[in-house]
């Protein structure tokens, strides 16, 4: 039998209460495969700062490095809360970002994703939407504005001022651009290549770094946006993309747009991989407006799931088998209240619902 470790960092908000279905769903997949999960529970972000003074603290740290990969809930306070944490020590700056940095996980794949079936989801018209959306964004994730050098201060004039670079190097490009290329390859062989050279140097070495990789993709075309065109385009017609690869800054704004045309980012998780760790989150926020009120949608915690599954795993079936579940939660006319509003699901139930409907429905698919 075959041992999977697993770090658990459950996170703020509504982070602990979509780890609890994320859980279950995966002894239910222990009980169906060959497999067993050696899950490690951590403290991380705003909840481990106030527990024990650091927002990444060494006991999660070596939780993290003892795991073959790593499953993240949600992080973040309201503007409020987040006043009480020092700034370095928030649970963004203090936890995420130097997990990200630790782990290199310079990879972050965003599956924007809405079959015909749940086309009502999405504020686009049903014209627009056609038989659904179905691209990835593949955004670096440890390279540009969020780790470039920063200094602060007072200039000769008495102003305060931040300098804050927009930093990569040839190989950051490089294994990131290489890592679109290979998805491309696989899909629809067509790689949407988004930058802004013109105006960024940053974008015009990245552009002259694609020039050397694609060489060794010759059955991929690349089509070159510019990121505001691609925010046009995306709304216009969302469909005309397969697979989009940009850098750290335009890859959180795009992603974010593309959770407002599904309908909710609550229907995007994600994966974020490195060399030789990856960890898996779901793409929104720790909404602590609605925590504790078993009412957050878990679907996104359940798709990092089902992509830890695939990408870390090998279990590319049983993943599989996990998102279908997890549709049919909504197509049987299911859904938590915040896709209810634009949906058209009779019932609206709670996130412990959800749950165990996606582990019903999966107990009755062929085990892979
Ligand atoms: C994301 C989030 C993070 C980011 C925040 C929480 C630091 O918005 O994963 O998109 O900006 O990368
Ligand atoms: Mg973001």
């Amino acid at each position: 039998m075959t041992t999977h470790k697993v770090a658990l960092l459950a996170g703020d908000g509504i982070g602990p209460e979509i780890m609890d279905e994320a859980i279950k769903v995966l002894h239910l997949v222990e009980e169906r495969n060959e497999i067993q999960f050696e899950l490690t529970p951590a403290l991380f972000g705003a909840a481990a700062y106030f527990e024990t003074g650091k927002s990444f603290p060494e006991e999660t740290i070596a939780a993290c490095d003892a795991a073959d990969a790593i499953l993240k809930g949600t992080i973040g306070l309201s503007h409020e809360e987040s006043k009480k944490i020092p700034p370095d020590e928030g649970p963004e700056r203090g936890a995420l970002l130097p997990m990200r940095k630790r782990y290199d996980t310079y990879a972050n794949f965003r599956p924007v994703y809405l079959p015909h079936s749940l086309a009502h989801f999405s504020p686009l018209r049903p014209e627009v939407i056609g038989q659904g959306i179905d691209l990835m964004i593949i955004r670096e994730l440890v390279g540009g504005l969020y780790f470039g050098t920063k200094t602060e201060g007072i200039d000769d004039a008495g102003r305060r001022y931040v300098h804050e670079m927009l930093e990569y190097n040839e190989e950051q490009i490089q294994r990131v651009l290489k890592v679109a290329f290979d998805l491309a390859r696989k899909r629809k062989k067509v790689l949407h290549n988004i930058h802004k050279d013109n105006v960024l140097k940053s974008s015009l070495l990245w552009n002259t770094i694609l020039d050397e990789v694609r060489v060794d993709y010759p059955e991929v075309s690349v089509k070159h946006v510019l990121v505001d065109a691609a925010a046009t385009n995306l709304c216009l017609d969302p469909t005309q993309f397969d697979v989009m690869v940009m850098e750290n800054m335009f890859g959180d704004i795009l992603s974010d747009q593309c959770g407002g045309i599904l309908g909710s980012l609550g229907l995007m998780p994600s994966a974020c991989v490195g060399p030789t760790k990856s960890y898996y989150e779901p793409s929104h926020g720790s909404a602590p407006d609605i925590a504790g009120q078993g009412i957050a949608n878990p679907y996104s915690m359940i798709g990092s799931v089902a992509m830890m599954l695939e990408m870390s795993f090998g279990m590319a079936d049983e993943a599989a088998n996990l998102w279908q579940a997890m549709q049919s939660v909504f197509t049987d006319g299911y859904s938590t209240p915040d896709l209810a509003r634009r949906g058209d699901a009779e019932h609206i139930i709670t996130t412990a619902d959800f749950g165990d409907k996606v582990l019903s429905k999966l107990a009755t698919l062929p085990t892979p």
